[in-house]
C-alpha cells in the first residue's frame, strides 16, 4: 500500500532540491558544527533525516569522519545527494533507506482510515514507548538530526488532526522516541547534535528581513506569540535533556546553539541546535 504521508515527504524533498546555493549558510554551520564534534580519530558520524544532504558538506565531512552513515525514508533523495556532492564511489559512505519511527505504515493507513479509532492510536503509542531495533550498524561517534523532528510531528498532525483527542499523547510519544533514538545510536563518549526547524516564512513574514542583531528578539516574540510548530518550541527540545527528564541522566554538557536562519528558496525557516554527550559510565 502506498504511504501517503511517506508520499508527501518525498514530493517535499523533490521540491527542495535545487536548493544548495541558498542554503549555504546553514550547510556552513551545520558541516562546521559537525567538523568540531569530530575528534582526531576520525570516527564514524551517523546523520538521520539527511535527504538531499543540501545541509551537510560531504566532501568536507570526509576529511574528519572515517565512516557517513546517511539515514532517510527517501531512497531517491539519498541517491541524489551523494551523486551531486561527487561521493558516490566512495566507500567511506554508506546509506540506510528506513522508516525511523517504525510505525510510519500503520500512521498512514490511520489517516486513510480514521474509523480504526482509539484502540489503533493507543497500540501506536505502545510502539512509540516501546524498545525499537533500527537496523542501523552502531554506535556511531557522532549522531545528528537534521530537521527531521518537525516532519514526524507533522506527520502525526496529517494522520490525525490536531485537534484530536490522542493527538498530543501521540506526538509527545514521536519526539520521545526520537530523542531516544538518537541516544541509543551514540557509542560511549560520543556527541549528538538534534537540529530542527520551528517556524518558517509562512506565518512569520519578517523572518527573512529582520536584521541579525534583532533575530533573537524577533523569535522570542515568536515564541511567546505561541507561533512555532507543533512540539518543537526550542525550550521544549532542551526540556527533553535537562532537569528530571528521563533522558536527562544519559548525557552531559547540553548546549543550545544560538538560533539560525535556514534559507529554502521560496520559504525560511528559524532554526535550533542542541548539543551534548553521551555521560560517560564509571
Ligand atoms: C526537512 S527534510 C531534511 C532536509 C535535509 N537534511 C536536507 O537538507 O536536504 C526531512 C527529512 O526527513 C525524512 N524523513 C521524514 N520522516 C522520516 C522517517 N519516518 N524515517 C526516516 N526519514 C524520514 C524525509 O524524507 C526528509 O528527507
Amino acid at each position: 500500500m502506498i504511504n501517503e504521508l511517506f508520499e508527501e515527504e518525498v514530493r517535499f524533498n523533490q521540491a527542495s532540491r535545487p536548493n544548495w546555493e541558498q542554503g549555504a549558510t546553514h550547510r556552513n554551520l551545520i558541516t562546521g558544527y559537525l567538523t568540531d564534534l569530530a575528534d582526531s580519530s576520525r570516527g564514524r558520524l551517523c546523520v538521520l533525516g539527511a535527504g538531499n544532504c543540501n545541509d551537510l558538506d560531504l566532501q568536507k565531512l570526509l576529511q574528519v569522519y572515517s565512516e557517513i552513515h546517511l539515514v532517510d525514508l527517501d531512497e531517491s533523495a539519498l541517491r541524489y545527494a551523494i551523486d551531486f556532492q561527487s561521493v558516490s564511489d566512495n566507500p567511506a559512505i554508506s546509506m540506510h533507506v528506513l522508516d525511523l519511527t517504525g510505525i510510519g505504515d500503520r500512521l498512514a493507513a490511520f489517516k486513510s482510515d480514521p474509523d480504526q479509532g482509539e484502540a489503533e492510536l493507543r497500540e501506536i503509542i505502545t510502539a512509540l514507548t516501546g524498545v525499537q531495533e533500527l537496523n542501523l550498524p552502531g554506535p556511531y561517534d557522532v549522531v545528528c538530526s537534521t530537521c527531521i523532528l518537525s516532519q514526524l510531528i507533522l506527520q502525526v498532525v496529517h494522520a490525525v488532526g490536531e485537534t484530536h483527542p490522542q493527538f498530543e499523547e501521540l506526538m509527545v510519544a514521536v519526539r520521545e522516541q526520537h530523542f531516544r533514538s538518537v541516544l541509543d545510536l551514540i557509542g560511549e563518549g560520543g556527541a549528538g547534535l538534534i537540529i530542527s526547524d520551528f517556524v518558517s516564512s509562512e506565518s512569520a513574514a519578517d523572518l527573512k528581513d529582520v536584521p541579525d542583531f534583532q533575530f533573537t528578539q524577533y523569535l522570542s516574540q515568536l515564541l511567546s506569540s505561541r507561533n512555532f510548530f507543533h512540539g518543537v518550541h526550542p525550550g521544549l527540545l532542551f526540556a527533553q535533556l535537562k532537569g528530571k527528564a528521563p533522558l536527562a541522566k544519559l548525557v552531559q554538557d547540553v548546549e543550545m546553539l544560538p538560533p539560525w536562519r535556514w534559507d529554502l528558496g521560496a520559504r525560511q525557516y528559524a532554526v535550533a541546535g542542541l548539543r551534548f554527550y553521551l555521560r560517560m559510565t564509571e
